[in-house]
């Protein structure tokens, strides 16, 4: 027998699963998913969303950075928030529950509460105010460096960012001012410690833990913290048939074999990743020796200290090899994140929540990033996992099935509703 929440938490999953298509069918290609920031898609996905807010009684703007914000009042206006959500940028080619999930999930929640009619279990007015964010590039699909939407929020924005370059040559600083964003304002996007009571993320865990448990949702004891480099090797272009092996300075064959170390070092460690999911060669012609070849990096631990040490030995091996064939090495930092502990009080929240709704509490690691790993400069952070097929994701064949979403709408609604907003 069904009971009124699960009917409820299935009418919520139901919602959540249709916004869900209706935001992946914003796409820069038909066929794929690819939205990235400051582009057309961006502010087609950003109305829709900010149209949801308001249909769900929501107070609702753009930020300075392309944020999208929802807020709902407490007890009495301008009361601090607690603020849930996610992103709304993809990867390319992408998953279509990677962000949405968490942010149309919250949402679908706030929106109960702000209409307590339709929502058995709540009140309308918390005593602390409700915001729903959707954050407009944890990514970094666009400009390599990631988590912008919420270090703007967190007020740990760099300036430089704005000078990165994207594939056509467009800056970040650019790109924001086409999009109708001034970028000289992006530090009013800032909010202060004590103004957000906690940020709490739900999301798939794009790992394989749950499912291999068969549980359908976990709490986050930690998010990774992750470095991302560019490399650029430049050597000398010349003619494919004429130039003797011994002579040449190829880019492209340094750029191998120093993808070939980042996988050597990483596979040695316990417990580090190493991705290089980015490469051109210049010119770029079957009968032309490379005389360039740039290519990204994305390391990650859970410990930073291992996480240094192996960023250290790969930037070493890479100058070795880069001085070993005449070739002139620039490895530019874009991203760098310590590791970001959730907050054992919000932790111990969602695991209530959980319980309550009748499944173990399991916790577990997060290898993938999430802009927990920003906001935890501006209000403790927890993240409530739900359970993917296979636990693929950063690929148009990530899902999540109905009834996990319910439950996990279920236990978001219960976590909000029993919210006690500070350590205890
Ligand atoms: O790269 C990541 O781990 C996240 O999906 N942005
Ligand atoms: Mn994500
Ligand atoms: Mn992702």
């Amino acid at each position: 027998m069904e009971t009124p929440g699960q009917a409820l938490a299935a009418e919520m999953a139901a919602r959540i699963v249709r916004r869900i298509d209706e935001l992946a069918a914003i796409s820069q290609a038909p066929g794929v998913l690819t939205r990235i920031c400051f582009s057309p898609e961006h502010r087609r996905a950003a109305d829709l969303i900010l149209g949801w807010m308001r249909e769900a009684g929501l107070t609702a703007r753009m930020d300075e950075i392309g944020n999208v914000v929802g807020r709902w009042e407490g007890e009495t206006p301008g009361l601090p928030a607690l603020m849930l959500g996610s992103h709304y940028d993809t990867v390319r080619d992408a998953g279509k529950w990677d962000g949405p999930l968490g942010l149309v999930t919250a949402l679908e929640c706030a929106a109960l509460i702000a209409h307590p009619a339709e929502n058995k279990d709540g009140g309308s007015r918390l005593p602390f105010a409700l915001e729903v964010i959707g954050f407009a590039d944890e990514e970094g699909t666009r400009f390599s460096s990631t988590l912008l939407g919420s270090r703007a929020v967190a007020g740990t924005f760099e300036e430089g960012a704005l000078e990165a370059v994207d594939a056509d040559g467009i800056t970040m600083r650019d790109a924001m001012t086409a999009f109708g964003l001034d970028p000289a304002l992006i530090h009013q996007a800032a909010r202060v410690r004590g103004d957000i009571l906690g940020y709490i993320e739900l999301h798939i865990e794009q790992g394989p833990v749950l499912e291999a448990e068969n549980l359908p949702v976990g709490v986050v004891t930690a998010i990774s913290g992750a470095s991302r480099f560019l490399v650029t090797l430049e050597g000398e272009a010349g003619h494919a048939g004429t130039v003797p092996m011994y002579l040449r300075r190829d880019a492209l064959a340094g750029a191998a074999e120093c993808i070939a170390a980042i996988e050597t070092q990483c596979g040695a460690q316990e417990g580090v990743v190493g991705t290089v999911g980015q490469i051109a060669a210049e010119p770029g012609a079957t009968n032309v020796i490379p005389g360039r070849a740039r290519f990204s990096a994305d390391i990650r631990a859970a410990s930073d200290a291992k996480r240094q040490e192996v960023v250290c030995d790969i930037i070493h091996a890479m100058d070795e090899i880069a001085a070993r064939r005449q070739l002139k090495a620039r490895i530019a930092k874009t991203h760098d994140s310590g590791t970001a502990l959730c907050a054992p009080w919000l932790r111990a929240q969602l695991g209530e929540a959980i319980a309550a709704a009748g499944y173990p509490v399991r916790e577990l690691p997060s290898g993938a990033g999430h802009d927990g790993m920003a906001m935890i400069d501006v209000a403790d952070i927890a993240m409530l996992f739900v359970r993917c097929r296979g636990g693929v994701s950063h690929h148009p064949s990530e899902h999540v099935a109905p009834e996990d979403v319910a439950t996990a709408a279920q236990v978001l609604l219960h976590a909000i509703g029993h919210f006690h907003p500070s350590p205890a």
